[in-house]
């Protein structure tokens, strides 16, 4: 089975072709162009230019990759595209592009969570059995959830305020850097000396719930950065503010393993744009190690937004469900993975 996937959810357009092999995928070629560029003079992701951007190169990215792979359209077993949540401009894009070929072909559409994409990417390459857990921290999401089956799961804790990548965007403004400020807020971290100084809070990590709050955290780092902070200063402040989400994540992820042993919990899997960071990737992989449970995170280039996972998705819901989704089916900005 083949299936071409679509992603334009947010600022990334993605197109990849993924062939089922033995259970697992093979990425046969993937495409994704970024508008970071265009976005970083406004600090954050323009909507209606994001939605332009994905019109204007879906046609080229899609052309490539069949070049690439010397497939043609017919070739294609399912066209799969995210239709939500995010930004309806974008979802538009791809899920009418997904569409009409399908239509064309007469293959099937596949309608794709990108959140259901994030969880079950670390599948195409390992083997991992149902149920299982996963700390979802990305740009728009911060979820601990149980992964009952390819389009069943449970959220057991979420953000109730901002997302973890939303956090590390809105603390890199904040210390004079630029958009994603996650991968950069990880470099100047690496800079840190004199460690931990600023006592930042560490929200919610008393409290009985598996829900997480990060909005405090950044008022905390605004009132210190206030105090016009020198170079060496701001990489300690990254330092400890890395220190302080991973800690509240960690104490809740702690939590989910205790709570879910009756359900005999073998795999954690770690996912979104924010399982790239390699200090909380280490530190998982600690409590992992000492939970006595596997731990799988992807390759850092599949955490964060790609087609590739759009196009897995696709080929586990292929061989579930054996047909397409409705062409009716709209995208939707906001979706609960509870609710697909
Ligand atoms: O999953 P993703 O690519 O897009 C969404 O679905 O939101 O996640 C993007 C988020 C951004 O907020 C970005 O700052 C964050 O992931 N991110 C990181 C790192 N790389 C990306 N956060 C912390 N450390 C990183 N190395
Ligand atoms: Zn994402």
């Amino acid at each position: 089975m083949i299936v071409l996937g679509i992603e334009t959810s947010c600022d990334e357009t993605s197109v990849s072709i993924v062939q089922e092999n033995k259970d697992r995928g093979k990425i046969l070629s993937e495409k994704i162009l970024s508008q970071v560029k265009k976005h970083q003079p406004f600090g954050g992701v323009v909507p209606e230019l994001a939605s332009r951007e994905h019109s204007d190169s879906i046609s080229n990215l899609t052309r490539q990759v069949l070049n690439e792979t010397n497939l043609n359209l017919n070739d294609i077993d399912g066209f799969a595209a995210t239709t939500g949540p995010g930004l309806l401009g974008g979802l538009l894009v791809g899920c009418n592009y997904a569409k009409g070929l399908s239509i064309i072909t007469n293959k099937p559409f596949l309608s794709i969570n990108h959140l259901q994409g994030h969880v079950l990417i670390s599948r195409m390459n390992k083997k991992i059995n149902f149920p299982f857990l996963c700390l979802l921290v990305s740009g728009g999401h911060s979820l601990i959830l149980l992964a009952e089956n390819y389009n069943k799961f449970k959220i057991l804790g979420e953000s109730i305020d901002d997302a973890v990548g939303e956090a590390f965007d809105k603390t890199s403004k904040l210390l004079g850097l630029s958009y994603p400020g996650g991968p950069l807020i990880e470099k100047l971290a690496k800079k840190a000396q004199r460690r931990e100084k600023f006592n930042l809070p560490r929200p919610l990590i008393n409290d009985k719930t598996m829900n997480l709050s990060f909005s405090g955290l950044k008022t905390s780092v605004r009132r210190i950065i206030e105090k016009n902070l020198s170079q060496s200063e701001k990489a300690d402040l990254a330092d400890e503010f890395q220190k302080s989400i991973t800690e509240c994540l960690l104490k809740k992820v702690n939590l989910a393993i205790d709570s879910s042993k009756h359900y005999e919990i073998q795999d954690f899997v770690l996912s979104g744009g924010v399982a790239s960071n390699s200090f909380i990737r280490n530190q998982f992989k600690a409590l992992c190690l000492k939970k006595n449970i596997n731990f799988i995170v992807p390759a850092k280039s599949l955490c964060t937004d790609n087609a590739t996972m759009i196009a897995w998705a696709g080929i586990e819901k292929l061989r579930n469900q054996k047909s397409g989704d409705s062409l009716n089916i709209h995208p939707q900005p906001r979706w609960s993975l509870e609710s697909i």
